[in-house]
């Protein structure tokens, strides 16, 4: 019995897989390398001295979804494939509702073809827009500015609608917070294309001095500093939230299930940048620029949940994430 992972080439599924490898679970991964390259399923095989089946395909094309499940037997899937950069969803959103949700559509109902009805699926804390309150808890309101955030949405919705039709479904929607942070092994990490939009990335490319400072997003914020403060979590702790999750569809019951991943405490942009630089004695020049359209002051989860009823909790801090960050930017 195999756990397929779609997406699984990317930045949270290998560090996903080398977790799922080292518990001894076998693995099949599907990914079209749209945001990734071989190299990093080859570094996933280094870190673990032990092997996956890996597919290159599109999760969109039914026919090679298809021949994954006839050619393996697969009892649960991780589902990470996603296109996932904001601004760009907004000027391409039909790209993005096609690949996001089209494409998680085809793997449903592959799924259910093949009788495979237990899915842990990738979703963001994006779904609660601008959060009237902070810490964040799995019943509040949900709301998105945006089709990266939206596809987010539906996707969730259709696997609640899913269980509804089909009690014999196992789910399990995982809010992320704001991962970051890379394997102690410093072979697999995330690799963004171009200049970054998320903060990590652009810090660790300013301390290598690739770029040459870093913009921050506004510093009148209702927050302690008055710039914009985030749920950090390590995505080592992130990718072992997943065995957790997986365990409790696998072993106990059927149902569909909401946890957020996060650490439950909030940084802000200058306490990252001004531990980045203590931790790993480098310099990271900053600006303080205008305030980025669409960001909100304060987003911090409320992990409880998580906690009792998947016994997840986070053990990396935020030292853990700037060291791990950098020993992965030199190592590049
Ligand atoms: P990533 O881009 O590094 O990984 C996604 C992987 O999916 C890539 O390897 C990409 O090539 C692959 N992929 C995309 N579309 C595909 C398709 N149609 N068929 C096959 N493969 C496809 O992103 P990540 O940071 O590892 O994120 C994984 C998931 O977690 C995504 O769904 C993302 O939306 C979600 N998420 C990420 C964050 C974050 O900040 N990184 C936060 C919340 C949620
Ligand atoms: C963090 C903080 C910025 C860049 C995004 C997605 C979210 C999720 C995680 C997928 C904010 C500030 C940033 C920079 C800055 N992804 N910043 N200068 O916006 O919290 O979340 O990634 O699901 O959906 O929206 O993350 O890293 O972009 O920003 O000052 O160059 O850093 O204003 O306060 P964000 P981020």
């Amino acid at each position: 019995m195999s756990i397929l992972i779609t997406g699984g080439a990317g930045f949270i599924g290998t560090h996903t897989c080398v977790e799922l490898l080292n518990k001894g679970e076998d693995l099949v991964v599907v990914d079209n390398f749209y945001n990734s390259n071989p190299q990093a399923i080859k570094n996933v095989k280094k870190i673990t001295g032990k092997e996956l089946k890996f597919y290159e395909a599109n999760i969109l094309d039914r026919g090679s979804l298809v021949k994954i499940f006839e050619e393996n037997n697969i009892e649960s899937v991780i589902h990470f494939a996603g296109l996932k950069a904001v601004g760009e969803s907004v000027q391409k959103p039909i790209e993005y509702y096609t690949n996001n949700i089209s494409g998680s559509l085809v793997l449903f109902d592959v799924m259910k073809q093949f009788n495979c009805k237990k899915v842990v699926f990738s979703s963001s804390a994006t779904v609660y827009g601008n959060p009237e309150k902070c810490p964040i808890t799995e019943d509040m309101p949900l709301s998105t500015t945006n089709p990266y955030g939206t596809s987010k949405l539906y996707i969730e919705q259709i696997l609640r609608d899913i269980y509804v039709s089909d009690k014999e479904w196992g789910i399990v929607l995982l809010r992320y917070f704001n991962p970051i942070g890379a394997h102690t092994s410093g072979l697999i990490g995330e690799v963004p294309s171009g200049i970054p939009n998320n903060i990590m990335p652009y810090i660790s490319k300013v301390a290598s001095k690739k770029l040459e400072k870093v913009n921050v997003f506004g510093d009148d914020y209702n927050t302690p500093d008055g710039t914009g403060v985030r749920d950090y979590i390590h995505v080592v702790d992130l990718a072992l939230g997943h065995l957790n999750a997986l365990d409790k569809i696998r072993k106990e019951q059927n149902g569909s299930f909401t946890y957020n991943l996060g650490t439950g405490k909030g940084y802000s942009v200058l306490d990252l940048i001004k531990t980045f630089e203590r931790v790993n004695n480098v310099e990271v020049p900053y600006e303080i620029t205008d305030r980025r359209p669409g960001d909100i002051a304060t987003c911090y989860s409320d992990p409880t949940k998580a906690e009792k009823e998947i016994g997840f909790k986070t053990v990396k801090n935020l030292e853990d994430m700037c060291r791990d960050t950098w020993n992965f930017e030199q190592n590049l």
